[in-house]
């Protein structure tokens, strides 16, 4: 059997035991420099890109090392795998793990978590400790090793608490030949204090490793073509700079990052270091792009090339993204460097785009990503002159693509670079380096509580079942593990707009009852949508609200009210006419003509009224939404969600009546 594919073959039994002998066999083993033969002289694509896998395979059979180690973890991952239900309670336990101060909390939240009926069952490895931490007996014990447990397998993906503990660390991988980018753990802060401790730390961050490198060696394939590569290379995630972060505000991006990311950028260009701005979540995209353009447009930034930023393969419209950079890069006469990953977040937007009815943005099939990322690939090299690649990814069927492609159009191995994260496959790290490619390694860097939604994330990576790693330590033949994702059944065209997994109700059936989805606020398409209806609105300013009988509008009293806008009093928005008693009369007198009729109209007929009321809101969602913004003063989402409500309000009661009624 594939040395390297063995891992997970040392099952149940005695898997430490088992994986410990794996590991000393092979860290003792000394690492050969990979090799690749001169290009097929036909210059078969195909066949070049198989014979860099199998090198790539090669390098990573020889030295499988990377996450999956421990007992615990090794427990964990089979655990997960093997258990949904259980992935959810666990990912969710460690998750909370930090926030827990003393034993006594730690076992209630196992209890809670593992020891209730209906709860997952657990495997048997976890049993006994769950029992003990529940009964109270030893439950300091079972806490604290379980503490430990969880904060080993963190410190596989986490370089040090701070800079200063993970500096000896990254001259130990300079030494290897692997460069770095220094993540500082944390995102989405709450407040303007944290926001700013964080734009404080990333200085200090900056500020050592700068003074550290002065005293690097030359390595790590650093020369480009286009001059010397920075050694020092932050990456930052936006949501930590700014705990408002979102692109319907624009003002207030433009704002926080004058004050925060602006003078982070100047240093780190003033130190000669690199500046990544991270990906987050699809919410954060037009806000982070929207900025980094801001940022890279800057009058005393325009010249800089050391920024860099994240296109995610799994987003089905990601190639729109590397057309926007390029058109960037071009108007800003300086190219950027563009991290192309699959991206981290897929669990999350699948889930957040199902609860809202929102498309989902990201391709369902592995494959089609793994395709997305390819041809996303051949576009960076297209463009290589205004955007510099940096492949990440740990799948070496994407790493042979990149290398073959960028052969293909003969651009020296020094011009391109890959990435990798920290604690991930040793093997392949190695053999990218050791075949002329810069490899940097994502490094983050802090406390266990600021790193648990990192840490969730790798979870998640290293036990999914389309993970490439985690096929690769399944057993996977090279074949299957270097096969072209077209070929199983991926599609870099398949549809941008992939249908809604939750349909919207459907009036024949009173049970299918959903929510209106809301608009989504993270997009400045939604914002531009209610501009308009604000701006229409305002033009037909002041509104006159007229009594209405039996269907039609009449001249009333003069003005009974006047609305104005309590947002900005001198905008009035109506004058609201009253009835007259004659009025008044009438209206009664039509009502009363109405009972017999309404009284004998049936509930089919009364619920398709409130359909059709549903209907005529969601044609004019966005006048309703503005009119609500102005009149009570509301935030535009907010006045979008009242909408949203009544429409609810219409389909639930609609059915509900159906639904009696059939009794
Ligand atoms: C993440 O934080 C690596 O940036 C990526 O998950």
């Amino acid at each position: 059997m594939d040395r390297g594919l063995t891992l997970r073959a040392c099952t149940a039994k005695s898997k430490t035991h088992c994986f410990g002998i794996f590991m000393a066999l092979f860290r003792r083993k000394k690492r050969s420099k990979a090799q690749l033969t001169s290009r097929d002289a036909d210059g078969h694509i195909d066949a070049r890109i198989q014979e860099i896998g199998s090198v790539l395979l090669k390098g990573m059979n020889d030295n499988p090392g990377g996450f999956g180690g421990s007992g615990f973890t090794a427990n964990l991952v089979q655990s997960v795998m093997e258990d949904h239900d259980f992935k959810v309670e666990m990912f969710r336990f460690v998750d909370v793990l930090p926030v827990l101060s003393d034993a006594d909390e730690v076992a209630r939240h196992i209890d809670e978590y593992f020891n209730r009926d209906g709860g997952p069952s657990m495997p048997g490895w976890m049993r006994a400790g769950a029992k003990l931490a529940g009964s109270g007996f030893a439950k300091g014990l079972v806490a604290s090793q379980i503490e430990r447990n969880v904060v080993a397998m963190a410190r596989q993906f986490i370089a040090g608490e701070t800079g200063a503990q993970a500096l000896p660390r990254l001259r130990k991988m300079r030494q290897r030949g692997l460069s770095s980018t220094v993540d500082l753990l944390g995102e989405k802060t709450l407040g303007q204090d944290e926001a700013e401790i964080y734009r404080n730390r990333y200085l200090e961050v900056l500020e050592s490793l700068a003074a550290d490198a002065n005293s690097w060696d030359d390595c790590c394939h650093e020369q480009a073509s286009w001059g010397a590569v920075p050694r020092v290379n932050l990456s930052i995630k936006l949501s930590a700079l700014d705990p408002h972060f979102n692109a319907l505000d624009r003002e207030g991006l433009l704002e926080q990052g004058r004050r925060l990311l602006g003078p982070l950028a100047r240093r780190a260009k003033e130190l000669g270091a690199f500046i990544n701005v991270d990906m987050e979540d699809n919410n954060a995209r037009e806000a982070t792009f929207w900025l980094f353009e801001q940022l890279a447009e800057t009058d005393d930034l325009r010249d800089w090339d050391g920024l860099g930023v994240v296109v995610q393969a799994y987003l089905n419209d990601s190639l729109a993204d590397l057309e926007r950079l390029c058109t960037l890069a071009k108007r800003r006469g300086t190219p950027i460097t563009v991290r192309l990953v699959k991206g981290a977040y897929w669990d999350a937007e699948v889930i957040q785009a199902q609860q809202e009815g929102w498309p989902i943005p990201v391709y369902l099939n592995k494959a089609d990503t793994d395709a997305n990322y390819e041809r996303l690939t051949r576009y960076l090299l297209d463009h290589i002159e205004w955007l510099r690649p940096a492949f990440a990814s740990h799948n070496a069927r994407s790493i042979a693509v990149a290398i073959a492609e960028a052969e293909a159009r003969e651009i020296a191995p020094s011009d391109i670079e890959f990435q990798m994260l920290y604690g991930m496959a040793e093997g392949l790290m190695d053999t990218v380096s050791d075949l002329g490619f810069r490899l940097r390694i994502y490094t983050p860097v802090g406390e266990m509580l600021p790193g648990m939604a990192y840490l969730v994330r790798r979870l998640l990576e290293n036990t999914s079942n389309e993970g490439w790693l985690v096929q690769a330590g399944e057993g996977l033949s090279a074949e299957q593990l270097l096969g072209d994702p077209v070929s199983q059944g991926g599609d870099a065209h398949a549809s941008a707009h992939q249908t809604r997994l939750i349909a919207h109700g459907d009036a024949n059936q009173p049970t299918a009852f959903a929510n209106e989805p809301l608009v989504n606020p993270y997009r400045i398409a939604s914002q531009h949508q209610w501009d308009r209806a604000l701006a229409e609105l305002e033009n037909q300013l002041p509104l006159i609200v007229k009594p209405c009988i039996n269907g039609i509008f009449e001249d009333g009293h003069d003005t009974a009210w006047v609305r104005e806008n309590p947002n900005q009093q001198d905008q009035i928005l109506a004058h609201v006419q009253g009835a007259s008693l004659d009025q008044a009369e009438r209206a009664l007198a039509i009502a009363q003509g109405a009972f017999a009729s309404w009284s004998s109209t049936s509930v089919n007929e009364r619920a398709q009224l409130l359909f059709n009321l549903a209907d005529q809101l969601r044609k004019r969602r966005e006048q309703a939404t503005a009119l609500i913004c102005l009149e009570v003063g509301k935030p535009l989402p907010e006045a979008d969600a009242d909408v949203a409500e009544a429409i609810d309000f219409c389909e639930y009661y609609a059915r509900q009546a159906l639904a009696l009624q059939s009794l």
